[in-house]
């Protein structure tokens, strides 16, 4: 027997330590001693830790043996090879967008005006579709529109094309919107209602601030026509995700936009939702400059919900991936697995379709046919490498994640950011995970005192 890889400690007190085990869900408090004690053991010199403690830590699996450890492994992989998988179909009818985010990962690729879907494309995606269909037939299946901005006017024709296609094979379908147009296609949201899944738009912040990051090219804010699409889609209730991507530049404005939301009569509409989302640089370029590392930008965040604490059940935090699992965890619902995969790209869940005729596995790919893993123009062609690379690259694959303490609960990071940091798939970026997961610790710390001691 051996003390587990998979323990994260954390110090609650000066004699108290929270032992949290990753691989079993298993949360203990233990003494400074029996902490200290654990960190010399050594099974076959002298234990300091009683008879009972030690079947104890036996019994939670924190003293474990390593063909334990690889079988409790291997049932969690075998329990995720159960599990239904999902394949999202991602199409953009361009990259094009009327837009000029300041952080928007795609740059420069949505300034470019010259590729749009037309009606012989919606044959062809439809066509792919089916046959992957065929391929991944134990999948559900859904249809993503994305971009680029996907509801531009001059798409009206492809989105009513697109949504016809999806209802004749009883696909959900999701839209990615900025929501500058959602008026001009009311009609068709209307009749495709049982149809939309939901709509996410993105809102970063009170007029002031919002204005600053996402506006038109020239230089306009975009707050107005927001706010009025939200509105107009809960009117029509149609379930409506507002996104708010965080950084140093609004984290402290999130207050304001709840108190916004409350005064416009979202919160508490059944059809609103909302997630904070962290800005990314998955490509690590370095370009934006209000970007802050997860585990500060944690930190604010919590900072800035304190002054609202009736916005708990509002603002959710799904997209921080690494904190899935361990809040889970920590609110004794073990309904969020442990990570062994870092995002859907891993399980070749997502096929993004470019208007440049190829597929590729993440959105964060678009645009660069090196990183494409088929194309449906003419017709479907996947190439089975690429698609080898990035299907089931998971913590047991990825060497260094393997052996890592935490490994649970990153789930290997982001295969794009290791692909362009790195220049190889199973080089992980770490992005500062652990910091992450001690930042949200700090934050819960009171609440896991008086659960462990009630
Ligand atoms: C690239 S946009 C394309 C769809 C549409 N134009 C929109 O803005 O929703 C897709 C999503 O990525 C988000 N996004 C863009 N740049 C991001 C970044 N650097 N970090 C995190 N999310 C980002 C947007 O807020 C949006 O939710
Ligand atoms: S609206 Fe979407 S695609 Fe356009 S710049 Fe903003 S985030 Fe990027
Ligand atoms: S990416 Fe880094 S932190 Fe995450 S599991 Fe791999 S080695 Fe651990």
């Amino acid at each position: 027997m051996e003390v587990s890889k998979r323990i994260l400690f954390y110090r609650i007190s000066d004699d108290s330590i929270l032992m949290i085990n990753t691989l079993t869900g298993a949360m203990d408090i233990i003494t400074s001693q029996i902490y200290h004690s654990l960190l010399e053991y050594n099974p076959s010199g002298y234990i300091q830790i009683d008879e009972v403690t030690l079947n104890r830590l036996k019994k939670r699996g924190y003293l474990i043996d390593k063909a334990s450890e690889v079988k409790l492994l291997q049932t969690i992989d075998a329990m995720y090879a159960k599990a239904e998988k999902r394949l999202s179909f991602v199409i953009c009818p361009t990259y094009s967008c009327n837009l000029r985010c300041t952080y928007c990962f795609e740059g420069g690729l949505t300034h470019d005006n010259r590729l749009y879907m037309d009606s012989k494309d919606v044959v062809r995606v439809f066509a792919a579709i089916d046959k992957l269909r065929q391929v991944y037939n134990k999948r559900k299946s859904s249809v993503d529109l994305f971009g680029g901005e996907p509801m531009l006017p001059r798409n009206k024709g492809f989105v009513s094309e697109l949504l016809r296609e999806a209802r004749g094979r009883s696909l959900p379908v999701s839209i990615v919107t900025n929501g500058i147009h959602i008026e001009q296609f009311t009609g068709l949201l209307s009749a495709y209602k049982d149809q939309i899944k939901l709509v996410q738009i993105t809102l970063d912040g009170p007029k002031d601030v919002h204005d600053k990051r996402r506006k038109f090219a020239n230089n306009k804010g975009t707050f107005g026509k927001v706010c009025s699409s939200i509105s107009t889609l809960l009117e029509l209730q149609i379930k409506v995700v507002v996104r708010v991507n965080v950084d140093l530049q609004n984290v402290d404005s999130i207050d304001q936009l709840f108190n916004h939301m409350v005064t416009s009569g979202w919160v508490g509409n059944p059809y609103f939702t909302c997630d904070l989302s962290p800005v990314q640089d998955h490509a690590l370029k370095g370009t934006y400059k209000f970007i802050l590392p997860e585990d500060m930008l944690i930190e604010r965040i919590f900072e800035s919900l304190k002054r609202i604490p009736d916005s708990s059940n509002v603002l959710q935090l799904n997209m921080f991936r690494t904190l899935r699992h361990i809040k889970s965890v920590l609110s004794n619902s073990r309904s969020v697995q442990p990570l062994l995969y870092y995002c859907e790209a891993n399980n070749l869940e997502n096929m993004v379709f470019g208007p440049d005729g190829y597929i590729y596995a993440c959105t964060e790919c678009m645009g660069n046919e090196e990183l494409a893993i088929g194309k449906f123009r003419p017709r479907l062609k996947m190439h089975d490498e690429a698609v080898k690379m990035w299907d089931g690259r998971s913590i047991l694959t990825v060497n260094k994640c393997r052996e890592c303490d935490i490994a649970l609960l990153c789930g290997g990071g982001c295969a794009y950011s290791a692909l362009t940091v790195n220049g190889d798939i199973n080089e992980p970026v770490c992005n500062r995970t652990r910091e992450t997961i001690f930042a949200y610790l700090d934050y819960v710390r009171d609440d896991l005192i008086k659960k462990t001691y009630a």
